[in-house]
């Protein structure tokens, strides 16, 4: 529990559980020159999209300085490094030499490459409202397992799709900037489709690990009223089950196929390829979201911001202490949502892996990362006891990079990044987590 002394020794994993860390290619890459724009250049390019005005044209330079990062995972001891692949990168001339070469640099020092094909950089150009979208993933999906399948063996598809639907397209506060609400929703098909192709076009390449990464947390109703409820249940589906229900069980949760494109045969033969069977499960976790009845007006709690319309409200959570985003921090939530899982889909749910956890905070000696993943890594540890076969955990992130709308104001690294030198330094936080994996080795 948060309340857990993080001087009690850390509880043992299983032996083979999987110690990582997680970034991604827009946020950390740079060498903008050498790619096709993405929606992201686009969106960041428009005034007042990025808090700080900042792009990521150089973040953190990782382009050229990957053989300094791969040195910093060596120098960590994980088992493995979850990044991205730019899909913009690897359609301009020479892009993909860029990841064969990272993924020799990692097989070199020892460390398994766990490669997500799409963080949220799509080309410019395509649009996710368009289903061809997800043809277009397909046949960019089947030139990187090319290339890159002799090397890789675990694959994820997508990252967070659901925040990528509701931040980018129905709330606009992330590229491409739609403010579609609730029509909206074809987005999530689209990026299932492409989910389900693209795994298709993993196994026909060969391919015997395929997961996907998707967001999730407890959703807890602001109060017992009837409306608190149910309108915390209804954010419960479109956070949790919107994704999960089609991928793992094969259909849509009840209300939802309806206001998916194209006619309900269509629908029904596309949840057959979602429904692909998956090796493994990824599960970003950041913390939960308290949520109520509609109020008439803007809500904000926990990090979150809602406008008017929606048929909820976001509340804080009160009582926990927050990062630097104002999210609160809640470990016990971790166990929650992942028994949760357990209990919603048995043996539907592939072997779970963490791919995302952690935190923003300022400073060297990150004493508060420090508390919070100590936590969070006690609370995965209850849920393995609890029965739920979680076989990894990757914390986001390893560098300070480019934090989406927020610039580079909010800092997850595990490593600062200096962003005039881009001179790495490791913080407290990464000798912790050296730490804890030599501990379970
Ligand atoms: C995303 C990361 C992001 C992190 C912190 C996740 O939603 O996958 O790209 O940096 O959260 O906001």
């Amino acid at each position: 529990m948060a309340t857990e002394s993080s001087t009690d020794p850390l509880p043992r994993f299983p032996d083979g559980f999987l110690w990582g860390v997680s970034t991604s290619a827009h946020q950390i890459e740079g060498a903008a020159g050498l790619r096709e724009r993405s929606v992201w250049d686009v969106f960041a390019d428009l005034p007042g999209r990025i808090k700080d005005g900042s792009t990521a044209a150089v973040a953190c330079d990782h382009y050229h300085r990957y053989r300094e990062d791969v040195a910093l995972l060596a120098g960590l001891g994980v088992d493995a490094y979850r990044f991205s692949v730019s899909w913009p990168r690897v359609n301009s001339p020479g892009g993909l030499d860029f990841y064969d070469r990272l993924v020799d640099e990692l097989c070199a020092a020892g460390v398994r490459p766990v490669p997500t094909l799409f963080h949220w950089d799509l080309p410019a150009g395509l649009d996710w409202l368009e289903r061809d979208t997800a043809s277009r993933f397909a046949e960019y999906v089947s030139v990187v397992v090319r290339r890159l399948g002799d090397r890789v063996g675990t694959w994820l598809t997508l990252n967070e799709p659901a925040e990528h639907t509701l931040l980018g397209h129905a709330l606009g506060t992330h590229a491409p900037g739609g403010k579609l609400l609730f029509d909206a929703l074809p987005v999530a098909h689209h990026q299932l489709l492409a989910h389900g192709l693209a795994v298709r076009a993993l196994r026909a390449a060969g391919a015997g690990d395929v997961g996907i990464a998707n967001s999730h947390g407890p959703t807890w109703p602001a109060s017992d009223r009837a409306a608190d409820r149910e309108a915390a249940e209804f954010y419960d589906v479109l956070l949790n089950r919107l994704f999960a229900d089609p991928l793992l069980l094969g259909r849509y949760p009840e209300g939802v196929g309806e206001l998916m494109p194209g006619s309900a045969e269509r629908i029904e033969a596309d949840l057959k390829v979602i429904a692909e069977p998956l090796d493994r499960y990824g599960v970003n976790y950041y913390a939960p979201t308290r949520v109520g009845a509609p109020q008439g007006a803007e809500s904000e709690g926990g990090g979150v911001r809602l406008p008017a319309g929606l048929p909820f409200s976001v509340h804080p959570i009160e009582g926990r202490p927050v990062t630097d985003f104002g999210w609160p921090v809640v470990p016990e939530g971790l166990t929650e949502l992942l028994t949760g899982l357990g209990e919603r889909y048995g043996d539907r749910l592939p072997p779970v892996v963490i791919t995302e956890n952690g935190c923003s905070y300022e400073g060297l000696d990150d004493q508060d990362r420090i508390a919070y993943l100590d936590g969070h890594v006690r609370a995965l540890h209850r849920a393995l006891e609890a029965g739920v076969d979680v076989r990894g955990y990757f914390v986001w992130s390893l560098l300070d990079n480019f934090e989406w709308a927020e610039g580079y104001a909010r800092r997850f690294g595990l490593v600062h990044v200096d962003f005039a030198t881009r001179t790495r330094t490791p913080k407290a936080s990464y000798r912790w987590f050296r730490d804890l994996v030599r501990a379970q080795r």
